[in-house]
Protein backbone atom coordinates (compact mmCIF):
# COMPACT_ATOMS: atom_id res chain seq x y z
CA UNK A 1 0.00 0.00 0.00
CA UNK A 2 1.44 3.15 -1.08
CA UNK A 3 2.15 6.07 1.44
CA UNK A 4 0.28 9.31 0.32
CA UNK A 5 0.49 12.62 1.92
CA UNK A 6 -2.70 14.55 3.18
CA UNK A 7 -2.92 17.98 4.75
CA UNK A 8 0.77 17.42 6.71
CA UNK A 9 -0.35 13.77 7.48
CA UNK A 10 1.87 10.76 6.03
CA UNK A 11 -1.12 7.83 5.59
CA UNK A 12 -1.75 4.55 3.39
CA UNK A 13 -3.17 5.80 0.56
CA UNK A 14 -6.70 3.75 1.25
CA UNK A 15 -7.17 5.83 4.14
CA UNK A 16 -7.06 9.45 2.96
CA UNK A 17 -10.18 11.28 3.39
CA UNK A 18 -11.65 14.34 1.73
CA UNK A 19 -14.71 16.52 2.56
CA UNK A 20 -17.43 15.77 -0.35
CA UNK A 21 -17.61 19.92 -0.05
CA UNK A 22 -13.98 20.44 -1.07
CA UNK A 23 -13.45 22.30 -4.37
CA UNK A 24 -11.18 20.17 -5.95
CA UNK A 25 -14.54 17.59 -6.23
CA UNK A 26 -17.12 19.93 -6.49
CA UNK A 27 -15.48 22.25 -9.12
CA UNK A 28 -12.32 20.82 -10.29
CA UNK A 29 -10.77 23.82 -8.97
CA UNK A 30 -7.80 22.83 -8.11
CA UNK A 31 -3.92 22.60 -9.68
CA UNK A 32 -1.65 19.63 -10.70
CA UNK A 33 1.14 18.27 -11.20
CA UNK A 34 2.74 14.87 -12.00
CA UNK A 35 6.72 14.17 -11.58
CA UNK A 36 8.50 11.06 -12.62
CA UNK A 37 11.05 9.40 -10.59
CA UNK A 38 13.66 6.92 -12.08
CA UNK A 39 14.93 4.98 -8.91
CA UNK A 40 14.73 8.12 -7.20
CA UNK A 41 16.46 10.73 -9.27
CA UNK A 42 13.44 13.20 -10.50
CA UNK A 43 13.03 14.69 -13.43
CA UNK A 44 12.27 18.28 -13.96
CA UNK A 45 11.49 18.63 -10.58
CA UNK A 46 12.16 22.43 -10.00
CA UNK A 47 10.15 23.29 -13.17
CA UNK A 48 7.55 21.09 -11.89
CA UNK A 49 7.34 23.32 -9.17
CA UNK A 50 7.32 26.47 -10.61
CA UNK A 51 4.93 25.53 -12.69
CA UNK A 52 2.36 24.54 -10.14
CA UNK A 53 3.25 27.68 -7.86
CA UNK A 54 2.30 29.57 -11.00
CA UNK A 55 -0.91 27.99 -11.72
CA UNK A 56 -1.68 28.17 -8.23
CA UNK A 57 -0.95 32.54 -8.26
CA UNK A 58 -2.90 32.27 -11.70
CA UNK A 59 -6.23 31.01 -10.03
CA UNK A 60 -5.46 32.91 -6.58
CA UNK A 61 -5.17 29.85 -4.54
CA UNK A 62 -2.92 31.05 -1.65
CA UNK A 63 -0.72 27.82 -1.00
CA UNK A 64 1.91 28.97 1.77
CA UNK A 65 4.50 26.32 0.58
CA UNK A 66 7.82 27.79 -0.93
CA UNK A 67 9.80 26.03 -3.94
CA UNK A 68 12.05 24.58 -0.99
CA UNK A 69 9.43 22.84 1.12
CA UNK A 70 7.51 21.34 -1.92
CA UNK A 71 10.78 19.73 -2.94
CA UNK A 72 11.73 18.25 0.70
CA UNK A 73 7.64 17.18 0.99
CA UNK A 74 8.12 15.09 -2.42
CA UNK A 75 11.73 13.77 -1.76
CA UNK A 76 10.27 12.89 1.37
CA UNK A 77 7.09 11.20 -0.14
CA UNK A 78 9.05 9.17 -2.91
CA UNK A 79 11.71 7.96 0.21
CA UNK A 80 8.42 6.66 1.59
CA UNK A 81 7.40 4.93 -1.04
CA UNK A 82 10.78 3.57 -2.39
CA UNK A 83 10.86 0.20 -2.53
CA UNK A 84 7.93 -1.57 -4.16
CA UNK A 85 8.85 -0.51 -7.21
CA UNK A 86 11.97 1.29 -8.42
CA UNK A 87 10.39 4.19 -10.64
CA UNK A 88 8.14 6.23 -9.29
CA UNK A 89 5.70 9.04 -10.68
CA UNK A 90 4.36 11.45 -7.79
CA UNK A 91 0.61 13.19 -7.91
CA UNK A 92 0.59 16.09 -6.54
CA UNK A 93 -2.76 17.97 -6.13
CA UNK A 94 -3.66 21.52 -4.56
CA UNK A 95 -7.41 22.48 -4.35
CA UNK A 96 -8.79 25.43 -3.39
CA UNK A 97 -9.83 23.59 0.02
CA UNK A 98 -13.44 22.79 1.43
CA UNK A 99 -15.88 25.29 1.91
CA UNK A 100 -19.13 25.15 4.05
CA UNK A 101 -21.39 25.40 1.04
CA UNK A 102 -21.52 25.22 -2.29
CA UNK A 103 -20.76 28.86 -3.76
CA UNK A 104 -18.80 30.06 -6.85
CA UNK A 105 -16.70 32.39 -5.66
CA UNK A 106 -13.59 31.73 -4.11
CA UNK A 107 -14.05 31.91 -0.38
CA UNK A 108 -11.96 33.33 2.23
CA UNK A 109 -9.87 31.97 5.03
CA UNK A 110 -9.98 28.34 3.27
CA UNK A 111 -6.90 26.35 3.47
CA UNK A 112 -6.04 24.76 0.32
CA UNK A 113 -6.28 20.73 0.21
CA UNK A 114 -2.76 19.43 -0.61
CA UNK A 115 -2.77 15.94 -1.64
CA UNK A 116 0.11 13.87 -2.96
CA UNK A 117 0.54 9.82 -3.85
CA UNK A 118 2.97 8.02 -5.50
CA UNK A 119 2.04 5.41 -8.76
CA UNK A 120 4.36 2.98 -10.29
CA UNK A 121 5.63 3.82 -13.45
CA UNK A 122 7.57 1.71 -16.37
CA UNK A 123 11.49 2.03 -16.76
CA UNK A 124 11.95 4.55 -19.83
CA UNK A 125 11.75 3.16 -23.48
CA UNK A 126 15.25 1.78 -25.22
CA UNK A 127 16.99 4.59 -26.84
CA UNK A 128 16.08 1.87 -30.51
CA UNK A 129 13.61 3.09 -33.22
CA UNK A 130 14.06 -0.69 -34.15
CA UNK A 131 12.50 -1.59 -30.44
CA UNK A 132 10.28 1.31 -28.71
CA UNK A 133 6.95 1.09 -28.22
CA UNK A 134 5.38 3.27 -31.10
CA UNK A 135 1.56 4.74 -30.41
CA UNK A 136 -1.46 5.59 -33.06
CA UNK A 137 -3.23 8.90 -33.19
CA UNK A 138 -6.47 9.58 -34.34
CA UNK A 139 -7.31 13.45 -34.35
CA UNK A 140 -10.05 16.20 -33.30
CA UNK A 141 -10.68 19.68 -33.13
CA UNK A 142 -9.79 20.90 -30.07
CA UNK A 143 -12.81 21.81 -27.92
CA UNK A 144 -10.93 22.45 -24.77
CA UNK A 145 -11.44 26.19 -22.83
CA UNK A 146 -8.50 28.99 -23.80
CA UNK A 147 -7.24 28.66 -20.74
CA UNK A 148 -4.56 25.36 -21.57
CA UNK A 149 -1.53 26.64 -20.09
CA UNK A 150 -2.66 26.53 -16.39
CA UNK A 151 -2.64 22.65 -15.22
CA UNK A 152 -6.13 22.64 -13.64
CA UNK A 153 -7.65 18.96 -12.25
CA UNK A 154 -10.62 20.37 -14.15
CA UNK A 155 -9.50 17.76 -17.05
CA UNK A 156 -12.87 17.14 -18.67
CA UNK A 157 -12.38 18.91 -21.87
CA UNK A 158 -9.07 16.45 -22.04
CA UNK A 159 -10.68 13.15 -20.62
CA UNK A 160 -13.35 13.46 -23.69
CA UNK A 161 -10.73 13.81 -26.31
CA UNK A 162 -8.39 11.14 -24.42
CA UNK A 163 -11.95 9.04 -25.00
CA UNK A 164 -12.09 9.91 -28.32
CA UNK A 165 -8.64 7.92 -29.30
CA UNK A 166 -9.06 4.94 -26.83
CA UNK A 167 -12.27 4.32 -27.86
CA UNK A 168 -11.05 4.12 -31.61
CA UNK A 169 -7.90 2.24 -30.69
CA UNK A 170 -5.67 4.76 -30.30
CA UNK A 171 -3.83 5.90 -27.37
CA UNK A 172 -3.63 9.63 -28.05
CA UNK A 173 -6.10 12.59 -29.83
CA UNK A 174 -4.14 15.03 -31.43
CA UNK A 175 -5.86 18.36 -31.43
CA UNK A 176 -6.03 21.29 -33.87
CA UNK A 177 -7.49 25.16 -33.46
CA UNK A 178 -10.55 25.56 -35.78
CA UNK A 179 -7.76 27.51 -37.90
CA UNK A 180 -6.63 24.08 -38.46
CA UNK A 181 -3.26 24.55 -36.46
CA UNK A 182 -1.84 22.04 -34.01
CA UNK A 183 -2.47 22.93 -30.53
CA UNK A 184 -1.28 19.52 -28.56
CA UNK A 185 -2.58 16.28 -27.91
CA UNK A 186 -5.10 15.39 -24.65
CA UNK A 187 -2.30 14.93 -22.31
CA UNK A 188 0.95 15.60 -24.16
CA UNK A 189 2.61 18.31 -26.46
CA UNK A 190 2.97 17.49 -29.74
CA UNK A 191 5.88 18.05 -32.51
CA UNK A 192 6.84 17.21 -36.18
CA UNK A 193 10.27 16.82 -37.84
CA UNK A 194 10.33 17.80 -41.45
CA UNK A 195 13.80 17.39 -43.19
CA UNK A 196 15.84 16.90 -40.15
CA UNK A 197 14.25 20.12 -38.08
CA UNK A 198 11.72 19.64 -34.79
CA UNK A 199 8.81 21.52 -34.72
CA UNK A 200 6.41 22.63 -32.38
CA UNK A 201 3.64 24.70 -31.66
CA UNK A 202 4.18 28.10 -29.58
CA UNK A 203 3.97 27.73 -25.78
CA UNK A 204 0.67 29.84 -25.72
CA UNK A 205 -3.13 29.42 -24.27
CA UNK A 206 -3.32 26.90 -26.19
CA UNK A 207 -1.05 24.30 -24.66
CA UNK A 208 0.35 22.91 -21.23
CA UNK A 209 3.95 24.62 -21.06
CA UNK A 210 5.27 20.88 -20.28
CA UNK A 211 8.33 20.46 -18.89
CA UNK A 212 9.39 17.56 -20.67
CA UNK A 213 8.72 19.97 -24.15
CA UNK A 214 11.13 22.41 -21.94
CA UNK A 215 14.09 19.92 -21.41
CA UNK A 216 13.53 18.14 -24.83
CA UNK A 217 13.83 21.97 -26.47
CA UNK A 218 16.69 23.00 -24.19
CA UNK A 219 18.53 19.69 -24.52
CA UNK A 220 18.41 19.71 -28.14
CA UNK A 221 19.76 23.30 -28.22
CA UNK A 222 22.82 23.08 -26.26
CA UNK A 223 23.54 19.92 -27.98
CA UNK A 224 23.17 21.76 -31.40
CA UNK A 225 22.95 19.07 -33.94
CA UNK A 226 18.98 19.14 -34.57
CA UNK A 227 17.49 22.33 -35.46
CA UNK A 228 14.30 23.24 -33.08
CA UNK A 229 11.55 25.43 -34.31
CA UNK A 230 9.14 26.81 -31.56
CA UNK A 231 6.16 27.91 -34.35
CA UNK A 232 2.38 27.65 -35.31
CA UNK A 233 2.17 24.22 -37.48
CA UNK A 234 -0.82 23.34 -39.49
CA UNK A 235 -2.54 20.09 -39.96
CA UNK A 236 -1.21 19.70 -43.27
CA UNK A 237 2.23 19.87 -41.97
CA UNK A 238 1.21 17.14 -39.48
CA UNK A 239 -0.25 14.98 -42.43
CA UNK A 240 2.85 15.40 -44.04
CA UNK A 241 5.56 15.03 -42.01
CA UNK A 242 8.29 12.90 -41.66
CA UNK A 243 7.98 12.09 -38.06
CA UNK A 244 5.50 12.86 -35.29
CA UNK A 245 6.29 13.07 -31.40
CA UNK A 246 3.98 13.57 -28.45
CA UNK A 247 5.85 13.93 -25.05
CA UNK A 248 5.00 14.07 -21.44
CA UNK A 249 6.26 12.90 -18.10
CA UNK A 250 5.50 9.83 -18.22
CA UNK A 251 5.62 8.91 -22.07
CA UNK A 252 8.81 10.86 -22.50
CA UNK A 253 9.44 11.29 -26.31
CA UNK A 254 7.53 8.91 -27.78
CA UNK A 255 7.09 8.52 -31.37
CA UNK A 256 3.77 8.56 -33.19
CA UNK A 257 3.54 6.10 -36.39
CA UNK A 258 -0.18 6.42 -37.46
CA UNK A 259 -2.37 9.32 -37.62
CA UNK A 260 -6.28 8.50 -38.26
CA UNK A 261 -5.23 5.54 -39.39
CA UNK A 262 -2.39 6.27 -42.44
CA UNK A 263 1.53 5.97 -41.96
CA UNK A 264 3.29 8.58 -40.71
CA UNK A 265 6.36 9.48 -43.11
CA UNK A 266 7.13 5.36 -43.89
CA UNK A 267 5.16 4.20 -41.51
CA UNK A 268 8.55 3.45 -39.37
CA UNK A 269 9.86 5.38 -36.05
CA UNK A 270 12.40 8.00 -37.66
CA UNK A 271 15.99 8.30 -37.18
CA UNK A 272 15.40 12.00 -35.63
CA UNK A 273 13.44 10.36 -32.89
CA UNK A 274 16.17 8.08 -31.93
CA UNK A 275 18.93 11.02 -31.98
CA UNK A 276 16.35 13.24 -30.02
CA UNK A 277 15.89 10.86 -27.27
CA UNK A 278 18.92 9.71 -27.31
CA UNK A 279 20.11 13.40 -26.21
CA UNK A 280 17.12 13.67 -23.92
CA UNK A 281 18.21 11.23 -21.75
CA UNK A 282 22.27 11.85 -21.60
CA UNK A 283 20.07 15.29 -20.37
CA UNK A 284 17.11 14.59 -18.13
CA UNK A 285 18.57 14.26 -14.33
CA UNK A 286 20.45 17.12 -14.85
CA UNK A 287 18.27 19.95 -16.78
CA UNK A 288 16.94 22.14 -14.16
N1 LIG B 1 -0.08 15.25 -18.67
N2 LIG B 1 -0.29 18.67 -22.39
C1 LIG B 1 -1.26 18.22 -21.58
C2 LIG B 1 -2.67 18.58 -21.89
C3 LIG B 1 -0.93 17.41 -20.48
O1 LIG B 1 -1.91 16.96 -19.66
C4 LIG B 1 0.43 17.06 -20.25
C5 LIG B 1 0.83 16.22 -19.07
C6 LIG B 1 1.40 17.54 -21.12
C7 LIG B 1 2.87 17.25 -20.93
O2 LIG B 1 3.38 17.96 -19.82
P1 LIG B 1 4.62 17.43 -18.98
O3 LIG B 1 5.72 17.21 -19.95
O4 LIG B 1 4.91 18.54 -18.04
O5 LIG B 1 4.20 16.16 -18.31
C8 LIG B 1 1.01 18.36 -22.18
C9 LIG B 1 0.15 14.63 -17.40
C10 LIG B 1 1.36 13.76 -17.36
C11 LIG B 1 -1.12 13.99 -16.88
O6 LIG B 1 -2.14 14.65 -16.95
O7 LIG B 1 -1.09 12.86 -16.39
Amino acid sequence: MSIAYLNGEYLPLAEARISPLDRGFLFGDGIYEVIPYYSGKSVGLVPHIERMIDGLAAIEIKCKKSADEWKVLLDDLIARNQGATNNLGVYVHVSRGTDVKRFHAYPENVEPTIFCFTFGIKDPEPVDREKVHAYTVTTSEDLRWKRCHIKSTALLGNVMHFQQGHASGNSECLLYNAKNELTEGSSVNAYIVKDGVVITPIQDNQILPGITRRIIIDSLKAEGSIKVEERIVSMDEVYNADEVWISSSSKEIAPIVQIDGKPVGDGKVGPVWEAAFRIYTDAKFTHS
